[in-house]
C-alpha cells in the first residue's frame, strides 16, 4: 500500500518497528483476523468514509487495517494525547495507507486540531473511544453532523457521556455502546485493563507489590481486574466504592473496604478507575504518606485532583524516572504521579495485550457492519450491540485457544423452555 497523503505524525524512521509490533499484536489477534479475510472479500464498508478516536496501538492498527480491508476510507485520531505509539502511527501512514492525526505527548490545540482533520474528513461513520468525536460533530463541527449514519463507543465513560446527551435530547445519530457488549467490558476492562494498569505501574517505578497496600478506588469491571490482580500479587488490597451492591461485593470477594479519607492514610500505591472527577481530592492528598505512588486507569485524568495536588506542592520535579513526577508537599512529604495522571496502563506501558482487543475490535468491527447495514433504520439514540455478534465472537475466541463448549441437547432445550417439565 502507498503512503496516506494526508496526516500528521512524529516519525516515519520509526515505521519499521512500528510494523513489526502491528504483526507481532496481529498474531493474537485471530477473530479479528477472521473478519479481516472476510471483509475483503465482501467489502462492507466500501465506499464508506470513515472516522475513529481511539488510543494509537498496535492492535488499533490492526482494526484499521481490517476497516480498511472492508474497504473502508479511514482517518484516525488519537483519543488521549499521551497514548499514542508513534511507531505504529507512522506505520499505518507508510505501510498501511492509513490517514492518522496523533502524535504521543500533543498538546491540547494539537489534540483538538486531529479530532478537526476526523471531522473534516466528512465521515459516515465514527468511533470513539471517550466520546470526544461524537462531541466535536455536536459542537465546533455540528455541520456535519446530518453526514452520521451511526458511530460506535468503546469505552465506559463515551458510553456514560453518550446516555447523557441522549437524555438531554441532544444526540443526534445513534451511538452503538460497543463498550457494553459482554466481549468487550467483560474481558477488556477486566483482564486488559487489570493487567496493562498493573505492568504500567511496574514499568513506571519497579514496584514490588508483595506486602503493600494498594487503594483501588472503584470496583467496576475494571476495578476488579486490577484488585485482583494486585492482589495476586502479594498486596494488601483496600477498595474504594459509591456503590453499596459493589462494596458488598468487594467485601465478599475479600477485600477491605473503606472510604478514601481513611485508605488514603494507609495506601502505599493510589490507582483510580472510577470514571468520576476528584475521587483523589486535596483532603486526601493531605493524608498520604511520605512516597505515595499515585495512578489513574480511568478514561480521563479528572478522577484525580490534580489542580489541588499542584497547588499543594511546594516543589515539582518532573521525570525523577520516566513517567513519574514527584510532588514535594510541606514539611518535604512527596507524592509520584504515574503518567500525568492519564491512563497509566497506556502513558507508562502499551495498552492491553492483544489477545483481550482481539474481542473488543473485532466486536467494533461486525458493529460497524451492523450499522452500514441498518443505514437509516436506528433511531437518535444510544443502542446495543446484537446478541449474535457477543456469541459469534466469544465462540470464535474459544475456537482459537482449542478450546471446545457442550451443546444443549433436544432434552435440555425443551426443558428450558418450558414450564411442565421435570419439576
Ligand atoms: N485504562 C483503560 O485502558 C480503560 C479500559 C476500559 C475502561 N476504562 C475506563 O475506566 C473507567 C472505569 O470503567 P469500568 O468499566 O470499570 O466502569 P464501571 O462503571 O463498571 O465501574 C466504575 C465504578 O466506580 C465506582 N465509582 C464511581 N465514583 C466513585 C468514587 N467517587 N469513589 C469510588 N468509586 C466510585 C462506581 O460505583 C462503579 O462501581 C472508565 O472511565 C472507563 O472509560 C479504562
Amino acid at each position: 500500500m502507498t503512503r496516506a497523503t494526508k496526516y500528521d505524525v512524529k516519525d516515519f524512521s520509526l515505521s519499521a518497528e512500528g510494523k513489526r509490533r502491528i504483526l507481532w499484536a496481529d498474531h493474537d489477534m485471530p477473530v479479528l483476523q477472521q473478519v479481516r479475510e472476510r471483509f475483503a472479500r465482501e467489502k462492507p464498508l466500501k465506499g464508506r468514509r470513515m472516522s475513529a478516536c481511539l488510543h494509537v496501538t498496535a492492535e488499533t492498527a490492526n482494526l484499521c487495517r481490517t476497516l480498511q480491508a472492508g474497504g473502508a476510507d479511514l482517518v484516525l485520531c488519537a483519543s488521549n494525547p499521551l497514548s499514542t505509539q508513534d511507531d505504529v502511527a507512522a506505520s499505518l501512514v507508510k505501510d498501511f495507507g492509513t490517514k492518522v492525526y496523533a502524535i504521543r505527548g500533543e498538546n491540547r490545540k494539537t489534540y483538538y486540531d486531529h479530532i478537526a482533520a476526523a471531522c473534516k474528513h466528512r465521515p459516515s461513520i465514527t468511533m470513539d473511544d471517550g466520546a470526544d468525536l461524537v462531541n466535536a460533530l455536536h459542537g465546533s463541527f455540528a455541520r456535519f453532523a446530518d453526514n452520521i449514519v451511526a458511530s460506535m463507543e468503546e469505552t465506559t465513560t463515551g458510553v456514560m457521556r453518550l446516555r447523557a446527551m441522549a437524555q438531554g435530547g441532544v444526540l443526534k445519530f445513534p451511538v452503538i455502546a460497543v463498550n457494553d457488549a459482554a466481549t468487550k467490558h467483560l474481558f477488556d476492562n477486566r483482564y486488559g485493563t487489570g493487567q496493562s494498569t498493573i505492568d504500567g505501574i511496574i514499568r513506571a517505578t519497579d514496584f514490588l507489590l508483595a506486602g503493600k497496600s494498594v487503594v483501588v478506588a472503584g470496583y467496576g469491571w475494571c476495578g476488579r481486574g486490577v484488585s485482583t490482580r494486585a492482589r495476586g500479587a502479594g498486596a494488601n488490597v483496600i477498595i474504594c466504592e459509591v456503590d453499596p451492591v459493589r462494596a458488598l461485593e468487594a467485601v465478599m470477594d475479600g477485600f477491605r473496604v473503606m472510604p478514601i479519607r481513611d485508605a488514603a492514610r494507609v495506601g502505599d500505591l493510589f490507582i483510580t478507575v472510577s470514571g468520576s472527577v476528584n475521587v483523589i481530592d486535596a483532603p486526601h492528598f493531605r493524608l498520604m504518606k511520605d512516597g505515595a505512588i499515585v495512578a489513574n486507569s480511568g478514561h480521563f485524568n479528572v478522577e484525580l485532583n490534580l489542580t489541588a495536588l499542584r497547588r499543594l506542592a511546594r516543589k515539582v520535579i518532573r521525570g525523577v524516572r520516566r513517567g513519574v513526577d514527584e510532588y514535594v508537599l510541606a514539611g518535604g512529604r512527596r507524592i509520584f504521579l504515574l503518567g500525568e495522571g492519564r491512563l497509566v496502563n497506556l502513558a507508562c506501558a502499551e495498552g492491553h495485550p492483544a489477545s483481550v482487543m482481539d474481542m473488543s475490535f473485532a466486536t467494533q468491527a461486525l458493529t460497524t457492519e451492523y450499522a452500514i447495514r441498518n443505514a437509516g433504520k436506528l433511531a437518535a439514540g444510544v443502542h446495543e450491540v446484537p446478541k449474535q455478534i457477543d456469541s459469534w465472537v466469544a465462540r470464535l475466541k474459544l475456537k482459537s485457544m482449542g478450546i471446545e463448549i457442550d451443546k444443549l441437547t433436544g432434552e435440555q432445550k425443551k426443558y428450558l423452555a418450558s414450564f411442565h417439565m421435570g419439576t
